[in-house]
């Protein structure tokens, strides 16, 4: 299990501003990072993991963030299986608020209890401290620009793709 290899979890449902800039401070700090698309049960999914999987390398891809960066999905358990997979001794996510130390701190014990793993806790830009998956996925189904929070290819996919056009 190697400290130096770090897996970034998340349901990206669609990727936001704010997961791209955690990818791309994770991916300052570790050899290689893994973005690893997982299927949440708690929560209604507006794309299929193929499509967030696509915007989250293009969109790694157009912010030209650099590193050993790995997109991939996991839908066969728990997300410590994945972390064994690939040898990643750290998880990391995203803080936007105290909302969010109150829902990540159980997944961190829970993770550590289950294979020893540690969750490392980065601090995004304060401009992207609003954003979220939920709050686009709202604003995009109701026909509003959400060009200001996600990445250009997701800004251009929900205005045009999700529209089949
Ligand atoms: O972006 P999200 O929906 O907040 O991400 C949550 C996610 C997918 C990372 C979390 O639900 C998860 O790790 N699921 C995998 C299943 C698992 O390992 N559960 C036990 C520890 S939380």
């Amino acid at each position: 299990m190697s400290n130096r290899i770090a897996v970034v979890p998340g349901s990206f449902d669609p990727p936001t501003l704010g997961h791209l800039d955690v990818i791309r401070r994770a991916a300052a700090l570790y050899d290689t990072v893994h973005v690893v698309v997982v299927h949440n049960p708690d929560k209604q999914a507006m794309l299929p993991i193929a499509q967030r999987l696509s915007l989250l390398e293009q969109s790694i891809s157009e912010q030209q963030i650099s590193g050993d960066i790995v997109v991939a999905s996991w839908s066969m358990g728990l997300l410590v299986d994945y972390a064994a997979d690939v040898n990643a001794g750290v998880l990391v996510k995203g803080i936007r608020s105290q909302a969010d130390v109150a829902y990540e701190t159980p997944m961190a014990i829970v993770n550590r209890n289950l294979a020893g793993i540690e969750t490392v806790f980065l601090l995004p830009d304060p401009a992207h401290t609003l954003v979220s998956s939920s709050l686009v996925r709202q604003v995009a189904g109701l026909g509003g620009d959400v060009t200001p929070y996600v990445p250009g290819p997701v800004a251009r996919f929900l205005d045009t793709g999700a529209r089949g056009i």
